[in-house]
């Protein structure tokens, strides 16, 4: 039986043979890490996206994060690394029914969390992500914000926003949800020393009692530079994973165990090896025209987020 580590080791051998630049979101689990080329949020992985020196890339993450790649970078072939992995939040929202209320509100720029199918992109005006959101908000020369489609991500920007107005459509990631007051209460009880650190997809009432709110690199990046040694992690639990092996001295703790995305859970390491060598994953493919239109609200991200 192959282990762990030979896999592991395959996997950067073919990887430089066939040319693959390995893309893993921060909610892959560790061993996945380990191979990766770029690790990162959603926005650091669309930056790294054309960057990338190679002529393909795997993307092991979620569907609308290998779209986003290939909407970038046309040119190289784009993988999936498992082709059920999709994203539920960016199915909620259809073209039928943001066109109908782009008609009800046409003086909102609408402004879609990157977690939207490429086909909705095509009508929204520009992108955010987590780590980008409120810098791209406070950009926009429009004061009437319609915020697609997570409303709690949304309700924080809005704070740090308030001369801006927003609409929001009833939306949310099902993973953060899971995460309540009661978990909160619990976890401060049985870590009183300990930091809340959240993802701004949780609920208001939940983020209301965070030291800190931010996207997947900002949790990370701040429990690493903080003095502080425990902290209760308020999002997708691989994260506790990959800083339990970067602050060896540090301790961590779910803010619930229930919060498991499983769709970011579905790639393995044998997915992994298996598209590296040819024999699995899905190619992304998309029609020119959805690329294009996509690919305009993605740039319009990229330039007000830097
Ligand atoms: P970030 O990595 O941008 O914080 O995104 C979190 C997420 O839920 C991705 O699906
Ligand atoms: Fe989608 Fe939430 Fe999973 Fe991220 S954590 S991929 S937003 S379901």
């Amino acid at each position: 039986m192959i282990t762990t580590r030979q896999l592991q080791d395959e996997i950067i051998r073919l990887k430089k043979e066939n040319d693959i630049c390995i893309l893993a979101h921060a909610y892959q689990s560790h061993d996945i890490l380990e191979v990766a080329d770029y690790t990162g949020d959603s926005y650091g992985l669309s930056k790294q996206a054309a960057k990338a020196p190679q002529k393909n890339v795997l993307m092991c993450g979620v569907r609308f994060m290998a779209e986003t790649v290939k909407i970038l970078a046309p040119e190289k072939t784009v993988y999936l690394s498992n082709s059920g992995a999709g994203c539920p939040m960016a199915e909620q929202l259809d073209v039928e029914l943001l066109s109908s209320l782009k008609e009800n509100n046409p003086d909102y720029t609408v402004v879609a969390y990157i977690n939207t199918t490429s086909k909705l992109k095509t009508i929204c005006d520009v992108c955010v992500t987590s780590s980008s959101a409120v810098k791209i908000v406070k950009n926009i020369d429009n004061d009437k914000i319609l915020f697609i489609p997570d409303c709690n991500l949304g309700a924080w920007v809005k704070d740090q926003v308030p001369e801006k107005t927003f609409k929001f459509v009833h939306g949310g990631c099902p993973t953060h949800l899971r995460m309540s007051t009661m978990n909160v209460m619990q976890a401060k009880m049985a870590h009183p020393d300990a930091k809340l650190l959240v993802h701004p997809e949780c609920l208001p009432e939940v983020s209301k009692e965070a030291d800190y709110i931010g996207s997947t690199t900002g949790i990370m990046a701040y429990a690493k530079e903080s003095s502080d040694k425990e902290f209760i992690i308020g999002t997708e639990n691989s994260i506790l994973q990959h800083l339990q092996y970067e602050c060896p001295d540090k301790k961590f703790y779910p803010l619930s165990k229930d919060c498991v995305c499983h769709n970011m859970k579905l790639t393995t390491l044998m997915d992994v090896y298996n598209c590296v060598r040819g024999a699995g994953g899905e190619e992304i493919t998309l029609d020119e025209d959805t690329r294009l239109k996509a690919k305009a609200c993605i740039d319009t991200m990229l330039t007000l987020g830097e």
